[in-house]
């Protein structure tokens, strides 16, 4: 078929050939893709020329900003250096080992030695398998299980899939059975209608500590879980749950594994969330995305210094610890990583979010004055709306109204692109966002719910 334009042959080819992540196929074969050509800052620009505020950060990782020429030169030059080079016992670079160091600066207590690997999915991967590996050599070759929580997002691998909770994703995936346990999200805009808010909490612990007795800590290998829920909701957790959690865990003997993907790296204002902002120290630490602002894929697992001691004793049967990928240690992404955390303290972003961040929150929440609006929730540069048809009742809207999809493709009209899931639409935007930014989004935010409001009336969808 002959194309008018290099854009509609660029939508043809990704229509025709590219198998997109998370994809509704019926929706993608009606309507195709945007092509992005062009970011600066928190702006992106589509192969139109048409500019949008980036309020997702791509997916909540370019933290610094796109179009960071400073990035760029550092690609270049390490690629004219050495762009890659294996980490495989005796071989190593100068960006893995300086990145490492770097992040056993950022990283609390003794969590003092990184495992490379591309994204936030192996790095979870790799946890898990490091723990097992780690109860294997302690002599506790029982102690496997994995609890995780509903509406939890750990990634896409089949174990990230697996200890991820947001079950109806599971459907017609065979992940492995019986490896990972799932708890109640701590979700309190819809926790049973019997417990107080007050008592939320404790309902949340107790739980925890019963699905332990139920498995018996003697078989549980550790607790994963993100200080917010990102992908199934932005849930702020209740005051003091990650912290009860984390002694829960201790006290059984049980690996708490905090999944930073999202929250680290400036998200919360602080570049690591777990014990500056939740106290929780944990054994095991996933971190992706803002680590590179996504200029490059790069992913690391953090252990602590206990693990590592076990893990590192020489062996009889097998001296070598089998795991490891061409990727792990990447020279150019190690080189990324290192430059965009120097610009992450030069320029202050975490400051930058700790002082809009608040006030960021508190503009979204006045959107609860709208019909539809059932909750706003979240924390800093991570936000989240749910929209529901009934306030009170919070009955949500069916799913045919794809009521978060409606309003972000009114929210793109307007020039803001937000992130529709389900009955929410997320912000997370770069941490450049500034007051014109944040003032730009709500308005456009607000007007665009209000237009689907009426949409949804003249369709009848809605009284
Ligand atoms: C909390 C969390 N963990 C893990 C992942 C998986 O990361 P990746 O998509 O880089 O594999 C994500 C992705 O969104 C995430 O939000």
């Amino acid at each position: 078929m002959l194309l008018e334009t290099e854009t509609r042959r660029l939508w043809q080819l990704d229509q025709d050939h590219v198998l997109h992540p998370y994809t509704n196929f019926e929706r993608f074969s009606r309507e195709g893709s945007t092509i992005y050509m062009r970011g600066d800052r928190h702006f992106i620009y589509d192969s139109e020329g048409r500019e949008y505020l980036d309020g997702i950060a791509g997916l909540w990782c370019v933290n610094v900003g796109h179009g960071r020429e400073e990035l760029a030169e550092c690609m270049a030059e390490q690629a004219r250096q050495l762009a890659y080079y294996n980490t495989f016992e005796d071989a190593s670079s100068a960006p893995a080992a300086l990145l490492a160091g770097k992040l056993s600066e950022l990283c609390p207590g003794t969590l003092r030695h990184v495992f490379y690997g591309t994204g936030g999915s192996m790095a979870n991967d790799t946890a898990v398998k490091i723990i097992h590996y780690y109860n294997n050599l302690r002599g506790r070759p029982n102690k496997k299980l994995i609890i995780s929580r509903n509406l939890a997002y750990h990634g896409s691998t089949y174990l990230a899939h697996a200890l991820t909770g947001i079950r109806p994703g599971h459907i017609a995936f065979d992940l492995p059975p019986n490896l990972v346990h799932y708890v109640s999200a701590p979700y309190a805009y819809r926790r049973p209608s019997e417990i107080a808010a007050e008592k939320f909490c404790d309902f949340l612990i107790d739980e925890l500590e019963r699905k332990i007795v139920e498995l018996d800590a003697a078989n549980v290998a550790a607790f994963i879980a993100e200080p917010i829920l990102g992908a199934g909701g932005v849930i702020v957790p209740p005051e003091g749950y990650q912290q009860r959690s984390w002694e829960l865990c201790k006290a059984h003997d049980i690996l708490y594994i905090s999944d930073e993907v999202v929250t680290a790296f400036g998200r919360l204002g602080a570049m690591i969330a777990s014990d500056t902002v939740y106290g929780v120290q944990p054994d095991v630490l996933v971190l992706a995305k803002g680590i590179s602002s996504g200029y490059v894929p790069l992913g690391a697992t953090m252990i602590s210094d206990e693990i590592y001691a076990v893990i590192s004793q020489p062996k009889k049967e097998n001296p070598y610890f089998s795991h490891g990928f061409t990727y792990s240690g990447h020279a150019l992404a190690c080189a990324v990583g290192l430059k965009n955390i120097e610009i992450m303290e030069r320029e202050d972003l975490c400051g930058n979010v700790r002082r809009l961040g608040p006030w960021f929150g508190e503009e979204l929440a006045t959107l609860t004055e709208l019909p539809i609006v059932g909750e706003v929730r979240g924390s800093m540069y991570m936000q989240c709306v749910e929209y529901v048809a009934d306030k009170q009742t919070k009955q949500p809207f069916a799913d045919q109204v794809t009521i978060a999809k409606r309003i972000g493709a009114h929210c793109k009209r307007r020039g803001l692109i937000v992130r529709p899931i389900g009955s929410f639409t997320v912000l997370s935007p770069p941490l450049t966002y500034d007051q014109a930014a944040i003032d730009r989004s709500m308005a456009i935010l607000r007007e665009s719910i209000l237009a689907t409001m009426a949409d949804l009336k003249s369709e009848g969808l809605w009284a």
